[in-house]
């Protein structure tokens, strides 16, 4: 691909914490840019995220292309957070907290060092806790827990306020951003470059040399536009939280993960418990079985709220593709638009290399060499695999 210039305009589609990241970057790299969101600004998986910071426990298996990024992501956080919360005046309330993974059985033991040998290689620092430092670790955890494996580096943040405080940066930073823009009703690309979108919530037509299409869970609705095949799917996380019982002395200090489910304490008193996996189409309800699972393994690793109803329940839609991998890259338009999306259980994790990545790309300088290798995540590879949609009218490419 040419090298672009910087300082074009630049149209980003979607306001979840993706479209967020990759706006304040192109804007803080001197682009123009808009963003537009279907509905409202965090409204979808952003917002209802617990917001964990954790590329070991969320891929356990292997240090592949998805965990390779995820750390490399991880190890953007201290300096973004910091530019963010310096841009927008707010704190996103970021807990160096580490994580626990408990082990529930003497059995978790042979595969628990397995994985902390393969970690420790990528410097995680993992250390396995004993029965006795874990209940002086985390004295609320019931009895059940044999140890843990300690992860100093995996960390969380409160994602509600990173979606403010992203969307406060953005406007700091000159992004101009159009909520309930809704979706697009038709694409028409000039002859001298830039393209030109009718969004069924806009009155006028949004113009710009580049377009980066972050929809999140939406992505397939935009595969006859790109004449792609985008096999994202919805995947539903129900979750719920909390209030800290009155007998605990502190919160939960670090992340804690058993099989069943994840419980990460929040500043503002409440214990977030997630999540459920459960393929629902689009629907975002909160349903008995799902909270249900939810509810039994609080009942059984915490003690102080067994038989407590959580306080709240919300559910948000993951992103989720057949390989697992992200879909990262140039989608059309000869390289005019690009794509972010498919991060799974992973989009705020995700958010700092996404951002990087996606403005590498509108300068044509993509930096393969702090976040790997962009093949894996490459936006057309389920195309080459099973054949081009049939474009429709206004299709881009
Ligand atoms: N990253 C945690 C989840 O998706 O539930």
């Amino acid at each position: 691909m040419s090298a672009y210039s910087r300082g074009q305009s630049v149209i980003v589609l979607g306001g979840g914490i993706i479209g967020l990241s990759c706006a304040l970057e192109a804007a803080l790299r001197g682009h123009r840019v808009t963003l537009a969101e279907p509905g409202r600004i965090g409204g979808q998986a952003s917002g209802a995220a617990a917001g964990m910071l954790a590329p070991y426990s969320e891929n356990p298996e292997g240090a592949d292309a998805f965990f390779r990024l995820s750390l490399g992501s991880l190890r953007l956080y201290p300096e973004w957070i910091r530019s963010v919360e310096e841009i927008s005046g707010m704190s996103v309330e970021w807990e160096r907290s580490g994580s626990l993974n408990i082990l529930q059985h003497e059995a978790d033991l042979l595969p628990a060092e397995g994985r902390m040998r393969w970690q420790n290689g990528w410097g995680a620092g993992a250390e396995l806790i004993d029965k006795d430092e874990l209940r002086g670790l985390e004295p609320a955890l019931a009895e059940e827990a044999v140890g843990a494996v300690y992860i100093p580096e995996e960390s969380h943040v409160y994602a509600p306020k990173l979606v403010e405080a992203l969307a406060s940066a953005c406007k700091r930073t000159g992004v101009q951003i159009l909520e309930h823009a809704g979706t697009i009703e038709s694409v028409h690309r000039s002859d001298i470059g830039g393209s030109r979108i009718a969004m069924s919530g806009l009155p006028a037509l949004l113009a710009a040399d580049r377009v980066v299409l972050c929809p999140g869970a939406w992505s397939s609705a935009y595969e006859q536009h790109l004449g792609l095949n985008l096999p994202v799917h919805p995947i539903r996380g129900q979750i719920c939280s909390y209030l800290s019982p009155a007998q605990w002395r502190e919160p939960l200090r670090h992340i804690v993960f058993t099989s069943q489910a994840y419980w990460v304490s929040k500043r503002n008193g409440t214990v977030v418990c997630g999540a459920s996996e459960d393929v629902a189409g689009y629907e975002t309800s909160v349903t008995e079985h799902g909270i249900g699972r939810l509810t039994r393994a609080t009942d059984r690793f915490l003690p102080d709220l067994r038989g407590v109803k959580p306080a709240f329940g919300w559910a948000g839609l993951r992103p989720a593709t057949p390989d697992g991998m992200p879909l990262i890259g140039a989608a059309g338009g000869e390289g005019e638009w690009l794509m972010a999306a498919g991060h799974y259980r992973n989009g705020i994790l995700l958010s700092p290399a996404t951002g990087r990545l996606i403005a590498d790309l509108l300068d044509g300088e993509p930096d393969e060499k702090t976040l790997g290798g962009l093949a894996p995540f490459a936006p057309a590879r389920f195309t080459a695999r099973q054949g081009s949609k049939q474009a429709t009218a206004g299709h881009i490419y």
